[in-house]
């Protein structure tokens, strides 16, 4: 079975950070027994060893080997856990979630060679029983032939009351109008670079999961997928 086999499903949920998409695209790939694919996760681990390698964020073609390069390996104990990741062997899965990690994520992804670099390693994840991806472009540019597409979106003024209550259940105390700025700066730089811009698939179903419990936007995508 290759990646390129139509005989593997493939559901992609894209969308902006905060959204959801990643707690949704876990929970439907535990529910299907399917693999998951956390490409944001892949940004970010080429984001970080950039800065490890002290790699000027100008110069394209030292980030896009940096991109060959950087080994990302997910650890999972068991199916319900988030995985641990790895990056060159090194575990950076709470430094990963971080806002610089998010940043450096975000300023490689406008790269164009650092894009295709990490097409194919995309690509690999399509195997049997099937595949969630989770990202910006994975119905447009990834998997452009998946069977089943979400876009998910929810306000930003909801996006950012959730990052608050997590980091506040995490003891951080950070201001909402400031993570609200961030969100929306986020949003405006993936909307608007010229490569792989942060946008639907003309064959995606919407989702605004704006008001909805996670428990329900995870029914209603489940209720897309075959039995
Ligand atoms: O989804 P996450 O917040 O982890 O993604 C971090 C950054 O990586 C995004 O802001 C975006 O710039 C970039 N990204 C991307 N394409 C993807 C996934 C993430 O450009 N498929």
């Amino acid at each position: 079975m290759t990646a390129e086999d139509p005989a593997v499903p493939v559901l992609t949920i894209d969308g902006p950070s905060g959204s959801g998409k990643g707690t949704v695209a876990r929970a439907v790939a535990t529910r299907m027994g399917w693999h998951f694919l956390d490409s944001g996760a892949l940004y970010r681990a080429v984001g970080l060893a950039a800065g490890w390698a002290d790699i000027d964020f100008s110069d394209a073609d030292a980030l896009a080997r940096c991109a060959r390069d950087t080994v990302v390996r997910f650890v999972s104990g068991d199916m319900t856990a988030e995985p641990r990741v790895l990056v060159n062997g090194t575990d950076v899965t709470d430094e990963l979630r971080t806002e610089t990690a998010g940043a450096a994520a975000s300023a490689i992804a406008a790269v164009p060679s650092v894009r295709e670099a990490l097409f194919a390693k995309q690509r690999a994840f399509r195997r049997l029983p099937g595949l969630v991806a989770d990202g910006r472009d994975m119905g447009t540019v990834i998997f452009p032939e998946a069977q089943y597409k979400v876009f998910l979106t929810a306000s930003a003024e909801e996006r950012a009351a959730r990052r608050h209550k997590q980091l506040s259940e995490k003891g951080l105390a950070v201001k909402i109008d400031g993570l609200l700025r961030e969100i929306r700066a986020r949003d405006a730089r993936d909307a608007d670079r010229a490569i792989a811009p942060l946008r639907a698939a003309a064959d995606a179903i919407l989702l605004d999961s704006t008001g909805i419990p996670v428990d329900e936007v995870v029914e209603r995508v489940v209720s897309l997928l075959p039995a």
